[in-house]
C-alpha cells in the first residue's frame, strides 16, 4: 500500500514536471494570468479587444523557421514597393525611402543586430515593423495591395528558386565525378549481379553509368520542378486580388520569375511546387541510398572491392581494427527522413479547403529540412567520389568466380546451331561438375568441356575470357569499354543547367 501510494506520487510529480515544462513565453511583459499584456503592438491588432494567450502567439509563430527567407522576404517587398511606384499607387519619394529602409534591414539582419520578435509571428511582419520603426509611417503603406499569403507563396518560391540553382551545381559536380571514375575504369572488369548473385561479368565503368542515368533523370527532374517553382504569386493578395490597379507582370520581371499565377485562389494555396521538388529530392535520395548500399558492401572485407578513403570513414571505439563507412550509412538513413517530408506535405495539403489555411505554415520545416540534408548528402558524394580507391584485382578475381561467363558459353553454342534452351542444360551440366571439381568454366581442359557437348571446340575459350565476355557486348547501352566511353562522352553533353536569376536589388 505504501509502495502504490509512492508510486501514484511519482506519477503524479512526473506529470506536473511535464506541465510545467512547456515552451517558455516570448517576452517580459507576460501577466501572472499568461497572457500579454499589450495587443497595441500587432500588426492586425485592430478588430481585436483582448490580447493573444501567450501560448498561443509562441505555437502560432514560425518566425523561429521563416527568418531562413529574410533575403528573399525584403527582396519581394522592394520589388513590390517599386510596382505600386509605377502604377502610381506610391510616391517614387516614398519608393525610395522604402527601399532604403528595407536595404538596411538587410544588413541589420546580416550584422545579426536585428531583434527578431516572437509576438511578431513570422518573417514577414517582423520585417514590416521594423521598417515602420525606421522610416515611420510610409512603412506602414508597403503591404499596400498584397497580402501575407502571396507574400509568404512568393518568398518560399524565390527561396527555394535559389536553393534549386546550387543543388543543380552540386548534383553536376557528382555526375562529373562518376564520369571521370567511369572513364577511368572503362576496362575495369567486375562481376554484375542479380539477386545479389554473380551474373555476368560487366566493367565497373559501365556500373558507374548505371548510377549516371539515375543521377541524370533526377536532374531533368529538377529542372522540369524548376519551371513551376518560378511562377508569380504575388498580386493575388489574400485569396481574390486587389482593388489597386497593380501591374503583375512588371513585378514579376524584376523578380526574375518566368510567369504569373494564373488564379489568385491557387496562387495562394498552392503548394504542388514544394511536393514535387520533395519528391525529386525523395527519387535522388532513394538513388544515393542503393550507391550508399552498395559502396558498405563493397568496403567490406567479404566483397573488398574499394577503399572509401579515410577521410570519409570512421573508426570504432572498441575495435582497433575497423574503419566504418559512416557516410554512406548516414545517407542512406537520412532517405528515410526525406520520404517523411514528402509524406507530410501530401498530407498536408490533403484535406485543405481553398484558399490559404494556416496549416500551410507546415511546409517550410519538412522544405528547409530536405534542402540542408540533401545539399549535404550531395556534398558528401561529391567530395568522396573522386577519393574511391578501386581494387581492381578484387574485382577481377570476384567476376571469375562464379561462373560469370556461363551465358557466353550458351550463347557460343546457339552461333553453333544449338537451340537456346538445350545450350542451357548443358552448361548448366558443366557448372555443376566445376561446383564439384572447384573450377571455373575457363579452367576446365576442351575434353572435359567436349564431354558435355561435341560443338565446343579450342575457340571456346575466346568467350570464356572475362575480356571477351564484356567485350561481345558491343552495342550502345552494352558494358564493352568501347561502349562505355563512347557513353560518357555524351553523358557528358546530357546536363540540364538551370539558369537561376541573381537579384542585385539588396545592395545599397
Ligand atoms: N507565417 C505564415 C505562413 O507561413 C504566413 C502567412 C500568414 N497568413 C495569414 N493569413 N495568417 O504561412
Amino acid at each position: 500500500m505504501r509502495r502504490l501510494r509512492r508510486d501514484s506520487k511519482n506519477v503524479i510529480l512526473l506529470y506536473s514536471f511535464i506541465l510545467n515544462d512547456d515552451m517558455p513565453m516570448s517576452d517580459s511583459r507576460k501577466t501572472d494570468s499568461g497572457t500579454t499584456d499589450t495587443i497595441t503592438d500587432k500588426l492586425w491588432a485592430g478588430r481585436f479587444t483582448a490580447p493573444t494567450d501567450a501560448f498561443v502567439e509562441t505555437f502560432t509563430a514560425s518566425v523561429g523557421f521563416d527568418k531562413r527567407m529574410y533575403r528573399e522576404d525584403i527582396i519581394g517587398s522592394i520589388a513590390h514597393a517599386s510596382m505600386l511606384a509605377h502604377v502610381g499607387v506610391l510616391t517614387e519619394r516614398e519608393r525610395n525611402t522604402i527601399v532604403n529602409g528595407l536595404q538596411d534591414i538587410c544588413l541589420e539582419i546580416e550584422r545579426n543586430e536585428f531583434a527578431w520578435s516572437t509576438e511578431l509571428e513570422d518573417v514577414h511582419m517582423n520585417i514590416e515593423a521594423r521598417l515602420t520603426d525606421r522610416i515611420g509611417v510610409t512603412g506602414k503603406k508597403l503591404h499596400t495591395g498584397r497580402s501575407r499569403n502571396d507574400q509568404v507563396a512568393t518568398d518560399i518560391r524565390l527561396y527555394l528558386r535559389s536553393q534549386i540553382g546550387r543543388i543543380n551545381l552540386t548534383l553536376q559536380r557528382l555526375i562529373d565525378g562518376l564520369l571521370d571514375l567511369a572513364e577511368r575504369e572503362a576496362d575495369t572488369i567486375m562481376p554484375g549481379f542479380t539477386h545479389l548473385q554473380t551474373a555476368q561479368p560487366v566493367t565497373l565503368g559501365h556500373h558507374l553509368l548505371a548510377w549516371c542515368e539515375m543521377l541524370l533523370r533526377d536532374q531533368a527532374r529538377l529542372a522540369d520542378c524548376y519551371k513551376r517553382v518560378n511562377v508569380m504569386p504575388l498580386g493575388a493578395a489574400a485569396l481574390a486580388g486587389t482593388t489597386y490597379p497593380i501591374d503583375r507582370p512588371y513585378t514579376a520581371k524584376l523578380l526574375g520569375f518566368d510567369a504569373i499565377a494564373e488564379n489568385s485562389l491557387d496562387a495562394v494555396s498552392d503548394r504542388d511546387f514544394v511536393i514535387e521538388f520533395l519528391a525529386f529530392a525523395a527519387t535522388l535520395m532513394m538513388h544515393l541510398s542503393r550507391f550508399s548500399e552498395e559502396l558498405v558492401l563493397w568496403s567490406s572485407a567479404q566483397f573488398d572491392f574499394v577503399d572509401l578513403g579515410d577521410s570519409f570513414c570512421t573508426g570504432s571505439s572498441i575495435m582497433p581494427q575497423k574503419k566504418n563507412p559512416d557516410v554512406p550509412e548516414l545517407v542512406r538513413g537520412k532517405t528515410g527522413r526525406i520520404y517523411g517530408h514528402l509524406m507530410s506535405l501530401l498530407t498536408l495539403m490533403k484535406g485543405q479547403p481553398l484558399a490559404y489555411n494556416k496549416d500551410n505554415q507546415e511546409d517550410k520545416e519538412p522544405l528547409f529540412d530536405t534542402i540542408d540534408n540533401l545539399k549535404g548528402c550531395l556534398r558528401l558524394y561529391a567530395d568522396m567520389m573522386p577519393q574511391i580507391e578501386v581494387k581492381t584485382d578484387n574485382m577481377r578475381e570476384a567476376a571469375r568466380r562464379g561462373f560469370s561467363t556461363a551465358t557466353d558459353l550458351a550463347d557460343y553454342l546457339v552461333r553453333k546451331n544449338l537451340p537456346f534452351r538445350d545450350a542451357h542444360e548443358i552448361v548448366g551440366k558443366a557448372v555443376r561438375f566445376g561446383v564439384d571439381s572447384d573450377k571455373d568454366l575457363s579452367e576446365m581442359s576442351l575434353a572435359e568441356l567436349k564431354g558435355f557437348s561435341d560443338a565446343i571446340d579450342e575457340d571456346v575459350f575466346e568467350v570464356l575470357t572475362l575480356e571477351g565476355s564484356v567485350a561481345a557486348r558491343n552495342h550502345p547501352g552494352g558494358t564493352a569499354p568501347g561502349q562505355v566511353r563512347a557513353a560518357v562522352k555524351r553523358a557528358r553533353l546530357r546536363r540540364c543547367e538551370i539558369r537561376v536569376p541573381e537579384l542585385s536589388c539588396l545592395a545599397k
